[in-house]
């Protein structure tokens, strides 16, 4: 924990309760399942992603990729390309600006947002097989494409590293500001005493986010004042970022995000792609259209790392766990430095006499490591939650037993109090939905014909974040009303989430609220990211429309005879398009009379959330269960699966339409990260060799079955609205869920991802 951390929770211990959210108790669009504000847009193709964008005068680049893994660009031939029809100009990092390298990612700076540290594009070097090394620029897109096949380089080859070696790890300064390492008691000693002992190695590989909408930039240039069109996932911190690495001033940079196709952590943090694109702009004077190709996204945006984890658990008879160890080691290259937080699970999810958690990395010459939903937890819940299985077997104890014996009473390793952790009753509701009781436990216990069944479990889990941010709310005389932050939406459905909370603060209809938001010029959102940008984003909200609706009461307050004349502000709720006496709903005044009176065209407020504190005095955090049936056929080793239910404990729903789909969308994602996804790496080279959608297999729709998703609906005292994160927790569990299933099916345990048809033969 750092000095900042340990402070901020000791001043929180003094903090009085917080207050409860008042619309808690009372609401008419939080909690229901609405269809999304933007819905016709998105299904009719009026909802354009930024690729798609065509403006006068503009350019298109296409890059060279690097064919080495390490080394330098020896001599480039770029005469056959530059002579090409079409072709504006070829670029090369001795044409570029100097530029100042980026910093890596830090989720509380939003000026430090890249992946890596490399300088970008300003020399000969080649850090990674597939770093770009020349930018061709055409008139077309498709001229840009073919010039780049048209240029020749020489490279001199150096010695790189691209396999990993797990025992080459070392541990970093720290785990995105956590200790890398964490002890209580001798966990090793009370492992070996323990009557029951499982000791495991789980592998998982790399995985690319593989979002539907590739990665794209359209810069443009007005004299010093920037604008950029991206699929970012953080205007705001794209915005930053640009600013430092082009020496602008931040108010000069300007960066819109209307609509974009899915991120899952790839569009977080700042890749080469957008730097380039804002630069050969500048270069050639006009605006400039960068549109990745799939293999593209493969070549310069990494995803999620390698990994070797080790869970140790030791038990007495009855399940109580003596030892708990979680290690593992993680790839991270010099210039990301990014170790996944693969062991944070362990760290809040059971209860253990002894507990050892550590991380390590090694550094290979690929491409940076990023963020990638859930990531630590998706990989760790891999590990922690297969290995509570195989002590579930060995203890012969149903796991659902076991995860009740071990459920702790506060944070196994922060000894705080749980905010509200109900993961038992998730998993009641959900065994009891599924038929969970009516299992065979014995693997190879139910058949049908040549296909072997099984059912597995495991826990979800995915920490609730908040960040600090503004709002912008603006009452019209007309009665309608607008929200402005800065906000990122990749498909979750950020408006319709906010509207619906808006328009209930306000007491207005939700068809009177517009929500504006993609644009980093507006009030200050965090990134949609963390899972914690719908929550984030409410606080501010609701801040804003609290200082509204006070300067909206001081108006009518200056009219003698005003009903509300006298009221204090808590003695007034929103309701029916004003404000009304809370003692006597018939007293009050519409928003339109009151603006009316007042001769103003709007009223407008613009507030900031206030720090975190509840996540320093609480461990807070989203939990679930996850049950999973496969078929498993006994002669191919094929798996389907053919059954999905996941129970979540997340607090209030916000809208339980758009929160199945994303936590459906998280399961999915898991499948494939169980069951299909792996970037493949050459082992001589470092080059990704199934840098397509056709080699590297997302799960398509015959894959899935019809995914049931269950709520506790407990809300959260201690979060805005009662509501934690849905965002990356679908994910978390899944791939354990399935290997406890193929293990119940087939008496086969799978520790090493995916779990491919040659492993189970
Ligand atoms: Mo998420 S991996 O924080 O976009």
């Amino acid at each position: 924990m750092s000095l900042l951390q340990t402070m901020l929770q000791t001043a929180a211990r003094f903090l009085p309760a917080d207050k409860p959210d008042p619309l808690i108790a009372s609401h008419t669009y939080v909690g229901k399942p609405l269809d999304r504000v933007d819905g016709a847009r998105k299904v009719t193709g009026r909802a354009p992603f930024t690729a798609e964008y065509e403006f006068e005068n503009l350019a298109y680049a296409a890059p060279v990729y690097s064919t080495i893994t390490k080394g330098r660009v020896k001599h480039l031939d770029t005469s056959a390309a530059k002579a090409y029809p079409g072709v504006i100009a070829v670029i090369t990092p001795a044409d570029m600006p100097r530029l100042k390298p980026p910093s890596l990612l830090d989720l509380m700076k939003p000026d430090k947002f890249a992946a890596s540290n490399l300088p970008v594009f300003q020399d000969d070097t080649v850090h990674w097989n597939g770093q770009v090394v020349a930018l061709v620029i055409g008139e077309t897109h498709e001229q840009a494409q073919e010039a780049a096949r048209l240029v020749r380089v020489e490279y001199d080859i150096a010695k790189s590293a691209v396999v990993f070696d797990p025992s080459k790890g070392v541990m970093p300064k720290d785990v995105m500001g956590e200790p890398a390492e964490i002890k209580n008691g001798d966990a090793e000693k009370a492992l070996a005493a323990s009557a029951v002992r499982i000791d495991a190695t789980y592998h998982t590989p790399y995985y690319n986010h593989s979002a539907i909408e590739p990665h794209a930039t359209i810069a443009f240039w007005e004299g010093d004042n920037l604008s950029v069109l991206d699929t970012t996932q953080f205007v705001e911190g794209y915005r930053n970022t640009l600013a430092y690495v082009f020496g602008l001033a931040p108010e000069n940079v300007r960066v819109l995000a209307p609509f974009v196709g899915g991120g899952f952590g790839g569009k977080a943090g700042f890749w080469w792609n957008t730097v380039l694109a804002v630069a050969a702009s500048k270069l050639v004077h006009r605006p400039v259209k960068l549109a990745l190709s799939r293999e593209g996204v493969f070549r310069i945006v990494g995803g999620r790392t390698i990994a070797e984890q080790r869970v140790a658990l030791g038990a007495d008879r009855e399940g109580d766990l003596q030892a708990l160890i979680h290690t593992g080691v993680t790839v991270t290259p010099s210039h990301a430095r990014y170790a996944e937080q693969c062991t944070f699970p362990t760290r809040h999810l059971y209860k253990t006499k002894t507990l050892h958690v550590a991380q390590y990395v090694v550094d290979l010459d690929i491409v940076a490591n990023t963020w990638m939903r859930a990531p630590g937890e998706s990989i760790g819940t891999f590990a922690v939650e297969s290995a509570l299985d195989e002590l579930a077997v060995e203890l012969q104890m149903d796991p659902i037993d076991l995860r009740r014996k071990v459920e702790p009473e506060r944070d196994p390793t922060t000894n705080t109090e749980f905010s509200s952790r109900h993961l038992i009753h998730a998993y009641e509701r959900g065994a009891a939905k599924f038929g969970w009781d009516s299992r065979n436990r014995t693997p190879g216990g139910q058949r049908d014909g040549a296909w072997l069944i099984g059912q597995g479990v495991a826990t979800a889990y995915y920490p609730a974040l908040r960040i600090p941010g503004a709002a912008r709310v603006r009452m019209n005389a007309d009665g309608t009303a607008s929200v402005f932050a800065a906000a990122n939406e990749m498909g979750m459905g950020v408006a319709t989430g906010q509207l619906q909370h808006a328009a209930d603060r306000l007491g207005v209809p939700l068809h009177c609220v517009e929500f504006n938001y993609g644009d980093s010029s507006l009030p200050s959102s965090p990134m949609a990211g963390g899972s914690c940008q719908t929550i984030s984003i409410a606080a501010s909200v609701r801040a804003a429309v609290e200082k509204l609706q006070r300067e909206i009461l001081k108006l009518e307050q200056r009219h003698s005879g005003s009903p509300l004349k006298g009221a204090k502000f808590e003695e007034v709720e929103a309701r029916d398009n004003g404000l009304f006496l809370a003692a006597d709903p018939t007293e009050g005044a519409t928003y339109v009379d009151i603006l009316r009176k007042a001769g103003k065209p709007f009223v407008e407020a613009e507030a900031s959330s206030a720090m975190p504190m509840e996540s320093m005095k609480y461990s807070m955090a989203s939990y679930g269960a996850q049950f999973c049936e496969v078929r498993v056929n006994a002669d191919t080793g094929e798996t389907r699966i053919s059954r999905w239910l996941g129970s979540f404990d997340c607090g209030t729903v916000l809208n339980p339409k758009t929160a199945k789909s994303q936590l459906r969308g998280g399961i999915i994602m898991g499948m494939g990260m169980a069951l299909t996804e792996a970037v493949l790496f050459d082992e001589r080279s470092g080059r990704v060799m199934n840098p397509s959608l056709a080699e590297y297999h997302v799960p398509v729709n015959l894959d899935v079955p019809h995914i049931e998703i269950l709520f506790n609906h407990i809300p959260d005292p201690h979060t805005q609205l009662g509501a934690r994160g849905i965002g990356e927790i679908g994910i978390t569990g899944v791939a354990a869920a399935i290997a406890n299933a193929v293990y119940n099916a087939t008496g086969k345990r799978i520790r090493d991802l995916p779990i491919t048809l040659d492993k189970l033969l």
